[in-house]
């Protein structure tokens, strides 16, 4: 469990040097908007067919996950807000309080799976288990997203 945990950590650092090296600030910004949005139409497609073709929402919801996964390699060190040569609302309690941002985000992978349990289970308390998906969103954007640019 713990080696397991570790190979984890060492992933998400690896991606977030790759990231670094190979992008200006603007682009890995860029990009992370980019992966947001996809993630964000992800689990609205996968709400859509959650009534009517619950494997095509699961489909749907495992790209979600991913992305969700992904999320802490998307902020590496220099791409704060304030920080030269950026336009982001990545504040930088997001590197003071890394922690807590993967907290939020394993939030919002946890929350997603629980959606996939109910899918499975064809269990009809779904579409809560989606609003709770939701409300992982609204949690780290409340702390960690500044204001619109
Ligand atoms: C762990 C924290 C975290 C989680 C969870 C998270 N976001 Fe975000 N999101 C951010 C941050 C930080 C930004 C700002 C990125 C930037 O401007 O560099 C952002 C930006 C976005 C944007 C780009 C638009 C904008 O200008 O802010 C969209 C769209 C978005 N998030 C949607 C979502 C949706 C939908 C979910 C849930 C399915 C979600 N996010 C979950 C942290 C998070």
């Amino acid at each position: 469990m713990k080696r397991t945990f570790g190979l984890v950590l060492l992933g998400v650092a690896l991606a977030a040097t790759a990231v670094t090296a190979a992008d200006a600030p603007q682009d890995i910004v860029d990009q992370r908007v980019a992966a947001m949005k996809q993630m964000g139409g992800k689990v609205n497609e996968a709400f859509q067919l959650s009534g009517t073709d619950a494997t095509g929402s699961r489909a749907k919801l495992a790209e979600a996950i991913a992305l969700a996964e992904a999320i802490p390699s998307h902020f590496p060190a220099g791409t704060a807000d304030g920080d030269p040569g950026v336009k982001t609302r990545a504040l930088p309690k997001i590197w003071s309080d890394s922690a807590g941002f993967k907290t939020a985000a394993d939030g919002l992978v946890s929350a997603l799976k629980a959606v996939d349990a109910k899918l499975a289970a064809k269990d009809p308390a779904v579409e809560a288990a989606f609003n709770d998906a939701r409300k992982a969103c609204g949690t780290c954007h409340e702390t960690y997203r500044g204001p619109n640019k």
